[in-house]
């Protein structure tokens, strides 16, 4: 998406459920920090998620969804609490926002803080998950057997969204300097989905030029799990079917500290909207020590995907320093600051 030479910048915030709640209001703070490297914020507040369900009937709001469409030029999505039971009506409402904006790509960086600007980072990779298929079409059913009860789920991959997050996935190589790209799949098993994403992302390389420079290396994802914990050195950008992706990222903030510092972006060809990788963490919600900086980074992100690259480097910068200094470290990274002490921090250094 290129940098449109706006006046201004509307920003659709929708914290939804539990930290949600905590760690967006600091990701606006970071944003209106950045004072004129970017046009004037202006914030709309939305709502949607599990307690917007049990109030109203409805997960997401047509009205949160019309605004998006037709007032806003990017979004902050904080979490959603969605019950592990089936309970009838509900639907995720972030699943549901990936689907209708076309939001076909979540892109997310894994990077260890070093302890010097000068030093490169031990960790350092992008997860590329498809954003729109796979298992999440969540079509699933449950009939009686000869044994009893069997559930069924269909898993969809198509050549089209495929091919457009290897797309995404080859440009992001691109841009950094290893230039390597790792296909994960389990197509030994599921020979006929996985094949297909398989060589969707592969054939992408041999439709462009460009793509040459990059070299290409595909994964089971069970073993990728393994390499990553082990020698995570070996990923620079790992592209991945929508649940392969969700995990592995989990899985990757591990070795970063936290899921509260790993940040995402949903985007599509015309939107985009950051979203902390994390869920909404019903054992630390009320208790003010939610780690924002997954969403502070995860503004970051979307400014960096709407080209405004010098505000989102501040962003991360400020990040960086805070958590190289180690004074304000919530308690998931093995401190004792609350996720209010980073507003002050922010407009601080503002
Ligand atoms: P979770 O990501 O909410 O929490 C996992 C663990 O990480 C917890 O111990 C939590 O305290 C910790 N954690 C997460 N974010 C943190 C932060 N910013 N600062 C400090 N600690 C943090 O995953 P969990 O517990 O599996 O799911 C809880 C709820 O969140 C469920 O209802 C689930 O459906 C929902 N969820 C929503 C997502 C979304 O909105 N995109 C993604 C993942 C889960
Ligand atoms: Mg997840």
């Amino acid at each position: 998406m290129a940098t449109a030479a706006r006046k201004s910048l509307t920003i659709g915030l929708i914290p939804a459920d539990g930290i949600g709640k905590e760690v967006i209001p600091a990701a606006r703070t970071a944003i209106e920090a950045l004072g004129s490297d970017i046009p004037t914020p202006k914030f709309v507040d939305l709502i949607a998620g599990f307690e917007t369900f049990t109030r109203t009937g409805v997960a997401l709001p047509e009205e949160t969804v019309e605004v998006l469409k037709n007032d806003c030029d990017c979004a902050l999505f904080g979490s959603v609490s969605s019950p592990s039971r089936k309970v009838v009506g509900y639907s995720s409402p972030i699943v549901a926002l990936r689907k209708i904006l076309d939001l076909y790509a979540n892109i997310r960086p894994v990077v260890s803080v070093s302890p010097s600007p000068d030093e490169p980072s031990k960790v350092d990779m992008i997860v590329v998950r498809e954003n729109t298929e796979c298992l999440y079409v969540k079509q699933e059913q449950q009939t009686f057997g000869e044994h009893g009860k069997e559930a069924r789920a269909t898993r969809l991959i198509t050549e089209r969204a495929s091919t457009r997050i290897g797309k995404m996935a080859f440009e992001l190589a691109l841009a950094r300097p290893r230039r390597h790209l790792t296909v994960i799949h389990k197509s030994n098993v599921l020979s006929v989905t996985d094949g297909l994403f398989r060589e969707s992302v592969r054939a992408v390389q041999t439709k462009d030029p460009r793509f040459e420079a990059v070299t290409v290396a595909e994964q089971l994802v069970d073993s990728a799990v393994y390499r990553l914990f082990r020698e995570p050195q070996i990923y620079d950008v790992m592209v991945a079917p929508n649940l392969y992706g969700d995990i592995l990222s989990d899985a990757a903030a591990a070795l970063v500290g936290s899921l509260g510092v790993v940040p995402s972006v949903n985007a599509g060809d015309t939107f985009v909207m950051g979203e902390p990788v994390h869920g909404s963490a019903p054992d630390i919600f009320g208790q003010g020590i939610a780690n924002p900086v997954a969403s502070i980074r995860s503004a970051a992100l979307m400014l960096r995907h709407l080209g405004y690259t010098e505000a989102a480097h501040r962003i991360d910068n400020a990040v960086d320093s805070v958590l190289r200094e180690g004074q304000l470290l919530t308690p998931d990274l093995g401190g004792t600051a609350k996720t209010q002490e980073y507003h002050i921090s922010l407009q601080k250094n503002s």
